[in-house]
């Protein structure tokens, strides 16, 4: 057994970050400024983008997205339930209501075959959530929103570094905005973080007034010698701006991500090779040349009737022998909130339930996965499984 608890993930933090912090502390501008404007450059570079705003999280970021959109009370928004949960708070801290459709259990994405039963006159839009790092079928979300003259937002939180048909997430214009996270699971960190992408010139003006108490220009344009002291506020908003501290993190991260991303594929393939004999779990797909995954995460899914424990006692059998583990996630809906929720705007879920979401949310769980794991410490994950595994099934006598 392992003598040192291995997290299923760590931030890949080096000495470059370490000495661009540093030095924006020597400059005396730690807020936002430089660094962040070059930041924000190197994003729409990186992403193929026209504009790039970050912000102090995706949470935020999505947030915005939805009082950009000018979301109305009852408004309705179709998306998934297997999201972590600010995908749909935002909608309705905006008045909106969030819809849930199932997904694909073969990519634990929302199933774009799903969506037109639950457009109704009220819905506004759809936010696809690019799940694991594994793009959604963008082609046929595009075509059901334009059919229906809806809006479509990306959740691209774990996706820097997808591509769909070649092209990276967030750059298609058929999309309004994407919004990306920079938390430190990410696969490239700013400590906390996350922006949102669009094309149109028409947002960015708002963007900028929404992350900085509705005053349109930044405090360092100001404070610079060429400003102005004057400012003017345009509209209530919140203060939700990005540091250079965080910038300095990114502009090193977002070089490296390239690196990171390619080595956590060959560790999500070896995975799957070191794995291919089990049949007591379910091995995630690894997406195709339309799907460019970014290998964000490596969900596997535990088969209770075949493994003899079921989830839950399979992430506690892995902590005990000192391997952490993460849930990504538990559907939203069943959260207490959601829940209750549900029970009165019933519109949100189906009729049928959301069958595939909750048969995945049971049995999954995100074994380690980052860039510098390395192949011994993954041997030894893989040789853990298979070791609680073989131990449940004599104790409960599976063949
Ligand atoms: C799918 C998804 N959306 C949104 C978020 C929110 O990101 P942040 O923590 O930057 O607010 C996360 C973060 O885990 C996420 O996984």
């Amino acid at each position: 057994m392992r003598e040192t608890f291995l997290p299923f993930t760590r931030p890949m933090v080096g000495e470059e970050e370490i000495a661009e912090i540093i030095d924006s502390i020597h400059s005396g501008w730690i807020t936002t400024g430089p660094k962040s404007a070059k930041f924000e450059e190197a994003l729409c570079a990186y992403n193929d983008v026209k504009h790039c705003m970050a912000m102090n999280s995706a949470t935020t970021a999505q947030e915005i997205t939805m009082q950009v959109m000018g979301l109305q009370p009852g408004d309705e928004v179709i998306t998934t339930g297997l999201t972590w949960v600010s995908t749909l708070s935002t909608v309705i801290l905006q008045g909106g209501v969030p819809v849930l459709v199932d997904i694909d259990p073969k990519t634990l994405n929302l199933d774009p075959a799903k969506l037109e039963a639950a457009i109704t006159p009220r819905t506004k839009g759809i936010i696809p959530v690019h799940l694991t790092g594994l793009p959604v079928d963008m082609d046929a979300v595009w075509a059901v929103a334009k059919k229906h003259g809806l809006w479509v937002i990306e959740d691209a939180a774990q996706a820097m570094g997808a591509h769909y048909k070649g092209k990276k997430i967030g750059s298609d214009p058929r999309s309004v905005m994407s919004v990306y996270s920079f938390h430190p699971n990410k696969n490239m960190t700013t400590g906390e973080g996350g922006a949102i992408a669009f094309h149109s010139d028409e947002y960015a003006a708002r963007i900028q007034r929404l992350r900085f108490h509705g005053i349109e220009r930044d405090a360092w344009k100001r404070q610079s010698k060429e400003g102005s002291v004057h400012i003017d506020v345009m509209e209530p908003a919140r203060k939700a701006n990005f540091m250079d501290l965080q910038a300095a993190m990114g502009l090193h991260q977002i070089k490296k991500l390239d690196g990171f991303n390619a080595r956590r594929g060959e560790l999500f393939r070896r995975y799957l090779e070191l794995m291919k004999d089990m049949d007591e779990v379910m091995l995630p797909w690894e997406g195709n040349a339309d799907l460019g995954h970014c290998f964000h995460l490596f969900v596997l899914r535990v088969h209770p009737e075949k493994a003899g424990l079921d989830r839950d006692a399979f992430v506690t059998e892995l902590k005990v022998r000192n391997i952490g583990t993460g849930i990504h996630y538990k559907p939203s809906h069943q959260h207490t909130f959601y829940r209750d929720y549900y029970a009165t705007h019933t519109q949100g879920l189906p009729k049928e339930g959301l069958p595939h979401t909750d048969w995945s949310g049971d049995r999954l769980c995100s074994i380690p996965l980052w860039p510098g794991l390395s192949e011994e410490d993954q041997d030894q994950v893989v040789a853990e499984i298979k070791d609680v595994i073989a131990k449940a099934k004599v104790k409960v006598a599976v063949p």
